[in-house]
């Protein structure tokens, strides 16, 4: 089955973030020119997904105004025979991708915002990304697979769930959810375990999961199964741990970097690096760094 449809929970306070986060989403923040968020939608994009799920809260309005018609700036753009701006523009939401929203009422965790959406999934398996995790795939610069190609790619060899997951320092686990799996040399390994945030000291291995998964259907009643786990939250790990024995649970260490733009480093980093790579700021980029860091 193909993956159609892409979960994007953006309910959150944003609260790392703060005071930048007050009145704007947190997915809303730029990295060098394009909001976080845009950045996970074209990553879904490139992955064949046309129908995009936004589980929002109170106080989002920015995204849904950002992936709508702009109608204002775009009658000003035409008027002015800006054709470049406007492509720009217009790029954001391509004719034939959906977007659809959902409320999270209140926020209870990541597994409950998974769970808002499961009437717009339906009987399908389908992606979450996590916008806060920028993802950038090794070959992506020069046409190669974003981190969500690549696990598409991986779950048609395999269908089943599939994790995104990278090795991290030991003392980092309990940030994360992290998995124990079989065949490690194998880029795609059956997870034969999951826990979500272990302190280190009790933490199965160091694999632990990036913000992208492809899920199947049957998460929705797992999740709902679960009483509260980690930080009293309703988890997506504890709904996808469940599911290990009964369905096929695969962790896919992917090709790429992953910023954690929820964290002032990341974003800094992702900033940075995203500079760098920009042919139009690049030189300009390094110039400066040179001033601020001489050798
Ligand atoms: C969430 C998940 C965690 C995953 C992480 C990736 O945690 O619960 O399993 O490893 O995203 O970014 P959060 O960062 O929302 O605390």
């Amino acid at each position: 089955m193909t993956i159609r449809k892409a979960v994007f929970p953006v309910g959150g306070l944003g609260t790392r973030f703060l005071p930048a986060t007050k009145a704007i989403p947190k997915e809303m923040l730029p990295v060098v020119d394009k909001p976080l968020i845009q950045y996970a939608v074209e990553e879904a994009y490139a992955a064949g997904i046309r129908e995009m799920i936004f589980v929002t809260g109170r106080h989002k309005r920015a995204i849904e105004d950002h992936f709508d018609t702009a109608f204002e700036l775009e009658t000003e753009l035409e008027a002015g025979n800006k054709r470049a701006l406007l492509a720009l523009v217009h790029a954001i939401k391509p004719d034939d991708m959906d977007c659809v929203y959902v409320r999270q009422p209140r926020a209870l965790g990541l597994g409950h915002a998974v769970l808002c959406a499961e009437r717009l999934v339906g009987d399908e398996p389908f992606a979450v990304l996590l916008a806060d995790d920028l993802m950038i795939g090794r070959e992506q610069a020069s046409g190669g697979a974003t981190v969500l190609q690549q696990m598409v790619e991986a779950y048609r060899g395999s269908p089943g769930t599939v994790l995104a997951v990278q090795d991290v320092p030991r003392a980092d686990t309990r940030r994360y959810g992290v998995v124990d799996v079989r065949g490690v040399d194998q880029p795609l390994a059956e997870v034969y375990a999951m826990v979500e945030k272990p302190a280190p000291e009790a933490s199965p291995s160091t694999l632990a999961v990036a913000g992208r998964y492809i899920l199947t259907p049957a998460v929705f009643e797992s999740i709902r199964r679960q009483p509260r786990g980690a930080g009293g939250e309703i988890q997506l790990t504890d709904g996808i741990a469940a599911l290990i024995g009964k369905e096929k649970v695969q962790a896919y260490r992917y090709r790429g970097t992953r910023y954690d733009c929820g964290s002032k480093e990341g974003f800094l980093e992702a900033t940075i690096d995203l500079a760098l790579a920009n042919a139009e700021l690049s030189e300009a980029v390094k110039a400066h760094i040179r001033r601020v860091l001489p050798t």
